[in-house]
C-alpha cells in the first residue's frame, strides 16, 4: 500500500491542494468567461471613447428637445398673470363625476391635502391658521372662504392654475395631485359651495317668508 509511487501521488496532491489555495492578490488566479465578470458595458455618464460618435462624447445622450414623458400630461398655461388669466378662459374641466366619487375620493384628496388652511368646511378656518406658530406666535394668514362672492364665482381654469402653481401663500400641488385628482378636488370645492349656495338661498326664503 505505502509503496514508493502511491507516496510520490499524495505527495504531489497534497502539495498541489495547499498551493492552489495561496491567495496572490497579484494574481487571483484563472477566471471562466472573464467577460462576464468584468463587463465591457460603458456607464451612462461618463465619456465614450469612441471618439466623435457621439454627441458631446457621453454615453447617455440627452432625449430630444421638446421629448415628452410617457402619460406625462402637458398643462399649457405659463405660470404668469396672463397665463392666469388665460386658463381661466380656456381651460375647463373634462370630467363628469359621480356624488359617490365626490363624497368618497374627492372628499379624502380635499381633506388630506387642502382642509389643512382651507378647513374641513371651505370656510378657511383650518387648524393651521388657529395654531399658533412657534416663531411669531401667530397663527398661518386665513385662506379666502370659498364662499366669498369673488371666489363663488371665480373659474374653474383659475382654480385648476392655482392647484397647479400655487399662489400667494398656497404651495403648488402638481406632484401631489394627478390632472384628474386636481379636477375632482376642484369639483368637490364646487359641491361644497353648491351646498353653502343652496343653503343660503333656503335661509333667504324662509327670511322672506315670514
Ligand atoms: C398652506 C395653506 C393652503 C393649502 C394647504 C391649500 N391652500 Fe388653497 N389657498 C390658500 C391661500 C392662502 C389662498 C389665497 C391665495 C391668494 O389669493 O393669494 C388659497 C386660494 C385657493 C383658491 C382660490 C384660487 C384663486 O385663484 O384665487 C382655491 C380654489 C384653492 N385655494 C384651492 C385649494 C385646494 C383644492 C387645495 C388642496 C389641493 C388647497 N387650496 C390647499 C392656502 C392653502
Amino acid at each position: 500500500m505505502f509503496n514508493k509511487r502511491n507516496i510520490t501521488i499524495v505527495v504531489v496532491l497534497v502539495a498541489l491542494v495547499l498551493t492552489s489555495c495561496i491567495r496572490n492578490p497579484k494574481y487571483p488566479g484563472r477566471e471562466f468567461i472573464p467577460d462576464m465578470a468584468h463587463s465591457k458595458a460603458y456607464e451612462g455618464y461618463f465619456e465614450n471613447p469612441g471618439e466623435g460618435i457621439l454627441y458631446e462624447g457621453m454615453n447617455a445622450q440627452l432625449p430630444p428637445k421638446g421629448s415628452i414623458a410617457q402619460s406625462f400630461e402637458v398643462y399649457p398655461f405659463p405660470n404668469t398673470p396672463e397665463g392666469y388669466e388665460a386658463a381661466g378662459e380656456q381651460f375647463f374641466n373634462e370630467f363628469t363625476f359621480t356624488d359617490a366619487e365626490l363624497s368618497g375620493e374627492g372628499k379624502k384628496l380635499f381633506e388630506r391635502f387642502c382642509a389643512i388652511c382651507h378647513g374641513v368646511e371651505g370656510d378657511g378656518k383650518g387648524h393651521l391658521t388657529t395654531l399658533k406658530l412657534a416663531m411669531s406666535g401667530e397663527g398661518f394668514p386665513q385662506p379666502p372662504s370659498y364662499f366669498r362672492d369673488d371666489i363663488l364665482i371665480l373659474p374653474q381654469g383659475k382654480r385648476y392654475h392655482t392647484v397647479m402653481y400655487g399662489k400667494g401663500m398656497m404651495g403648488s400641488y402638481a406632484t401631489q395631485l394627478s390632472h384628474k385628482e386636481r379636477w375632482l378636488v376642484l369639483s368637490y370645492v364646487q359641491s361644497l359651495q353648491d351646498k353653502y349656495v343652496a343653503a343660503n338661498a333656503k335661509t333667504e326664503e324662509t327670511a322672506s317668508n315670514n
